[in-house]
């Protein structure tokens, strides 16, 4: 297939996001521009230089750099700015339904409110779903290199915004910082009404992942690359049908893997897994949706079943209504009949 043939067909797919920290997203460009307003220094003199920065040898070394660059967001408003670049950007990409995280101690930790974080990133969400017909979750991401006790005032502060928040997830550093560091604050999450993910088995081993499940309890596990590693684990994935979000362009830009031909999709996808695709990032990691499908589609030579069962996958695995669920399916369906190719 000719590459332009490629990219108007991934262009055309109705697509659901479920694995996107919006903090990720920020680009340059509007990091400069909100630095400016709040009269906060950047490290960098110009946006060249910073992205000359992107340049990753591991996880460590990638969040370094982006809760330096979250700093310079302080008011309401950069919380809505953020999140509404982020949404118009999919939107151009023909992503219908979001699932993003957010992670609200990068932000109370330096003095920034829990309400102007949530209400920023709601604003914007509403807006969205009212002009751009994007419906959405939200997802309150613990910090692993943080303790326990932090995520239990995380989940405190979240309480009077319970109503606009869908899930709590785990992110950060994960070697060292294993699941079973946040049983008690997960089962508590769960008692709020909050559904459960957490990342596991992006650097850290199989056994991560195990503790997702079995400790955590978690409804989804983001990335989740190294179940490989583990048969038995393989199968208790597939028959409790548990989703895998993965990021390819992340994986690569954070030597998860050593290039794109490695990345382990179709392997995941030939044994029955619920694997999904994703941009982790997209504003460090060199592309939104539509970049890491076609990434994927062109160095694993994805065929259209193959596109179509990762498009499916991510409506499945959302959590969205079963109803909403189908239409969004069908729509796949139907988009994939009326193209003609194999
Ligand atoms: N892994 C862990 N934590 C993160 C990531 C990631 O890829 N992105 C933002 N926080
Ligand atoms: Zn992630």
């Amino acid at each position: 297939m000719e590459s332009s043939d490629l990219l108007k067909i991934i262009q055309g797919i109705p697509k659901a996001e479920l694995h996107l920290h919006i903090e990720g997203s920020f680009e340059p460009e509007l990091m400069f521009e909100i630095a400016k307003r709040n009269n906060i220094a950047l490290e960098y003199d110009s946006i060249e230089s910073i992205k000359k920065a992107y340049k990753f040898n591991n996880l460590q070394e990638f969040l370094d750099i982006y809760y330096t660059g979250a700093q310079v967001l302080i008011h309401e408003q950069d919380f809505f700015d953020l999140t509404w670049a982020y949404l118009t950007k999919v939107h151009s990409q023909n992503v219908v339904h979001v699932e993003i995280f957010f992670d609200p101690q990068t932000h109370t930790d330096r003095g920034v409110g829990f309400d102007v974080v949530i209400n920023g990133i709601t604003r914007a969400l509403e807006k969205a779903n009212q002009e751009l017909n994007i419906s959405y979750k939200l997802i309150m991401s613990y910090l692993r290199h943080l303790s326990e006790e932090e995520a239990f005032k995380t989940l405190e502060s979240s309480l009077p915004y319970k109503h606009l928040i869908d899930g709590v997830g785990l992110d950060s550093s994960e070697k060292g910082n294993p699941p079973s560091k946040f049983v008690n604050v997960f089962k508590a999450s769960a008692n709020q009404g909050y559904k459960l993910v957490a990342h596991a088995g992006e650097e850290g081993p199989a056994d991560y992942i195990w503790e997702a499940l079995d400790l955590l309890k978690v409804v989804r596990v983001d990335h989740g690359n190294r179940c490989l590693d583990d048969d038995t684990l393989v199968q208790r994935l597939i028959e409790e049908n548990i989703p895998l979000t993965l990021c390819p362009l992340s994986n690569v830009e954070l030597k998860v893997i050593q290039k794109m031909e490695d990345h382990p999709v179709v392997k995941m996808l030939d044994r029955g897994i619920l694997a999904t695709i994703h941009s982790d990032d997209p504003a460090y990691f060199g592309g939104y949706m539509n970049e890491n499908y076609y990434e994927t589609a062109k160095a694993l030579n994805l065929n259209r079943d193959q596109l179509m069962q990762l498009a499916i996958n991510a409506f499945e695995a959302s959590w969205l209504t079963r109803e909403a669920k189908e239409n969004h399916i069908s729509e796949v369906k139907n988009y994939f009949n009326t193209l003609n190719i194999e």
